[in-house]
């Protein structure tokens, strides 16, 4: 299609005109086919696909998978209001989440949610308190920490004894008696999520054989449940990683439930959205240096963190590939941060005014960007076959400056 990299059938060279850039852009036919693949590795079984809210929350991909059927995995009353204005049905929604305030409890509660994912002793005291003044019993599910190295990055592995995360497995059997005896809670699940961007299956399904012999042991205790909730995080390819098909993490973990009742659920987000998306980007200024040569891009740490952040990779590729010596450049945005870059020590042919794709943005791209330097946030558009629509427009000056104002000149203002 003449050397231009296309987003289904539009050239991104189009989007870029139409709608500037920095701009997200997302294919509807790559999330479709991602849900398609976990529907076909789950079937046969009573299961739920609850989509992790937090990997990308545009009202228009909560909207596309709530049309096929999912449920949602949310971890704040903010996403709560996103899955509703998305016309998500709250009552396949999971909460997670340290840090639930009274607030966001009550708002879930009236809201019908399918359940709390309870992360310790304390958030359960304060969920019955909640439920009692409401006079609406909370169904309540344990987060429980299996103790098990997810093999993945430090910062996004959640399921070890270390991390701040659920409830060691140890100490869950007695909060499971003490709920199942509170009028106000109603003990319907378990839940367990190890970490993120797995790579191997085997963490996951050796966390989901302790989950098992704990349901078993709830069992004896005369606890039965509805649901088991074995967590998201399956991995997908950035750069050279090979992370093996759905089927393959969540198969094994089927057969392994397979002679129980309950209901599985699944919370995944980036194996959903990740490689749906790319950030398209255009060179600003090429800075060639004796050490170092910089190509300045319209995008930058605030439009995408992970680099900064994770010393992430994504890959870069140039929209329109034109032929000539290429050299190697850091792909810099404007920042005033010596972390603002998208990646380096990247080869390629470029000139000012280049378009770069930035590669498998589609997860925790946007959902974690900010206005840092008071930079409005990208354009974000979904395409599908050859319509583009735009999602969410690109943030306005007003925007950013609308909430504050500067105190009058007896620096008191009004509350
Ligand atoms: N469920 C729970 C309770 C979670 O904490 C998470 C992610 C998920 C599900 C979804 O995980 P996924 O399927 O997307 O791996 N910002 C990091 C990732 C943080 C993940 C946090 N929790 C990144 O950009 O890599």
């Amino acid at each position: 299609m003449g050397g231009v990299l296309h987003c289904e059938s539009v050239p991104l060279p189009e989007i870029a005109r139409r709608f500037g850039t920095p701009c997200y852009v997302y294919s509807a036919a790559a999330l479709d086919e991602a849900w398609r693949e976990f529907r076909a590795a789950l079937a046969g079984r009573d299961a739920l696909v609850c989509y992790a809210v937090k990997a990308n929350s545009n009202l228009a991909i909560l909207a596309r998978f709530a049309r096929l059927g999912a449920g949602f995995d949310i971890v704040s009353g903010g996403e709560l209001a996103r899955v509703q204005a998305s016309g998500g049905d709250c009552s396949r929604v999971v909460f997670s989440g340290v840090g639930k305030s009274e607030g966001e409890l009550r708002q879930a509660l009236e809201t019908g949610i399918l359940c709390f994912n309870v992360e310790s002793a304390a958030e359960l005291s304060r969920i019955e308190r909640v439920a009692e003044a409401a006079r609406r019993p909370a169904p309540i599910a344990l987060r429980v920490n299996p103790d098990v190295d997810p093999l993945t990055h430090p910062y996004i592995s959640t399921g070890l004894r270390t991390n701040k995360f659920g409830v060691p497995i140890e100490e869950a059997a007695e909060l499971y008696l003490h709920a199942s005896r509170s009028p106000h809670l109603r003990v319907i699940g378990i839940a367990c999520h190890i970490g993120s961007q797995l790579l191997d299956p085997a963490p996951m399904l050796e966390a989901s054989g302790k989950v098992l012999d704990f349901v078993l042991r709830l069992e004896r205790d005369g606890i039965r449940l509805e649901h088991i909730d074995l967590g998201g995080g399956l991995g997908i390819r950035y750069r050279e990683e090979t992370p093996p098909p759905i089927a393959e993490f969540l198969a094994p973990v089927a057969a392994l439930f397979a002679q129980r009742p309950e209901r599985l659920l699944f919370e995944p987000g980036r194996r959903l959205v990740g490689n749906a998306g790319v950030l398209l980007t255009r060179v600003e200024y090429l800075k060639p240096g004796a050490k170092r040569s910089f190509a300045v891009v319209d995008a930058a740490m605030n439009d995408l963190v992970r680099p900064a952040l994770y010393d992430a990779w994504h890959d870069i590729a140039a929209v329109a590939p034109r032929p000539g010596p290429a050299a190697v450049y850091d792909i810099v945005g404007p920042v005033c941060e010596s972390g603002d870059f998208l990646g380096t020590a990247r080869t390629l042919a470029l000139a000012e005014g280049d378009l770069l794709a930035v590669m498998s943005a589609g997860a925790y791209g946007m959902s974690m960007s900010s206005n840092y330097n008071t930079r409005p946030r990208p354009a974000e558009v979904l395409v599908e076959g050859g319509a583009v629509r735009l999602v969410r427009r690109r943030e306005t000056l007003a925007d950013l400056l609308g909430p504050e104002q500067a105190p009058d000149e007896t620096g008191i203002s009004e509350p």
